[in-house]
């Protein structure tokens, strides 16, 4: 069977056709970031407008590219939150009408369920147990996969998410939105900063993260110097290495301590190459997993993927899909 999934919580419009035996068929993603570049991050009525433009116009290229007609789709899974109310609501309203006028269902999918499981849909060898990091604009939740159907969030940052901490720190230096591939960027220039910030929680006894002081220690820093190239490197420099120290230092505790092996880092921040080459360097005794660079930040293709499971666990187990009900992954 053909599932095709709908992203649409944020600013990326997201399409794809997984197909239950082949795998991944073809995905789209058009991302809405020149539309918000001028405001320095996302304003929920353009992003909802502009997935309404594009939701046609990319499931027929998507039709296309793949050599399929809209009669082969037997489900569509769309994401169904967490995300921003109206982007949400266009992608429901545009999945739900779709799928009743081909007279299939249309399921809903969680939103962060789907990041965790996206190494999953390319990497056949990866199965739980694994411990989940999870570092996007909205969330960085740590918690322990056991099954397809059961895990536990262990820690979470208590405040700001790292994603969006790139983000704020990026526009306080005057880098464009998003922030957290400009200040990887700035970053890679420089080997060495004359800049040190703190390293919150990285000692405490727990699984949570703070991310708010290191933003303001980084903010009050820049208000009271003279930016230029240079120390805009600096800064972006010692800034990623903070939050790197801090998500591994977590993420490795918490597989020494609960003897997991398996590693997944996803979400926007893992498209991060510093904390990629990290992580494989200080977990080299584990096996770490990251979904492929296009598929770190948000796309329709890790919807689609969940749909699958979903569809295959009714058919293993006999569950009812409730198109109606809220998903809750956590
Ligand atoms: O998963 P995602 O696309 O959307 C949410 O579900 O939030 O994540 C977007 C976040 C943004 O905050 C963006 O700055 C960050 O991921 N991001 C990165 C990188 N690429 C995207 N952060 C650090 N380094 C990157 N290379
Ligand atoms: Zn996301």
């Amino acid at each position: 069977m053909i599932i095709l999934g709908v992203e649409s919580s944020c600013d990326e419009t997201g399409l794809a056709l997984f197909h239950s035996e082949k795998g991944l068929l073809g995905h789209i993603t058009s991302s809405q970031h020149s539309i918000h570049k001028e405001y320095g991050g996302v304003v929920p009525e353009l992003a909802s407008r502009d997935h309404v433009k594009k939701f046609i116009p990319i499931l027929g290229k998507l039709l296309n590219t793949t050599n399929l007609n809209l009669e082969d789709i037997s489900l569509i899974s769309f994401t169904n939150g967490p995300g921003l109310l109206g982007p949400l609501l266009t992608g429901a309203a545009f999945s739900k009408s779709l799928a009743y006028s081909l007279n299939i269902q249309a399921i809903e999918v969680d939103h962060l369920e789907a990041h965790i499981m996206s190494p999953m849909m390319i990497d056949s060898t990866l199965k739980p147990p694994f411990i989940s990091l999870l570092v996007s604009g909205g969330h960085t939740f740590l918690s322990k996969i056991d099954n397809v159907y059961n895990h536990e969030l262990i820690g979470k940052s208590v405040d700001d998410a790292a994603g969006e901490v790139f983000d704020k720190v990026a526009r306080s230096l005057g880098l464009a939105y998003p922030g957290g591939p400009e200040i990887s960027k700035a970053a890679s220039q420089t080997s060495k900063s004359s800049f040190k910030f703190p390293r919150p929680m990285i000692k405490s006894d727990d699984y949570n993260f703070s991310f708010s002081g290191l933003k303001t220690s980084v903010i009050n820093t820049i208000k009271n110097i003279n930016l230029d190239d240079k120390i805009v490197r600096d800064i972006a420099y010692d800034f990623e290495n903070s939050v790197i120290d801090v998500l591994i230092s977590k993420t490795l505790k918490a597989a020494k301590n609960f003897e997991i092996k398996n590693v997944v880092v996803s979400g926007g921040v893992s498209a991060n190459k510093k904390l990629r080459k990290r992580f494989n360097e200080e977990g080299r005794d584990l096996n770490i997993f990251f979904p492929d660079i296009e598929f770190s930040t948000d796309n329709g293709a890790m919807i689609a993927y969940i749909g699958y499971l979903k569809c295959k666990n009714k058919l293993e187990n006999n569950l009812e899909i409730n198109p109606q009900t809220t998903s809750s992954f956590f």
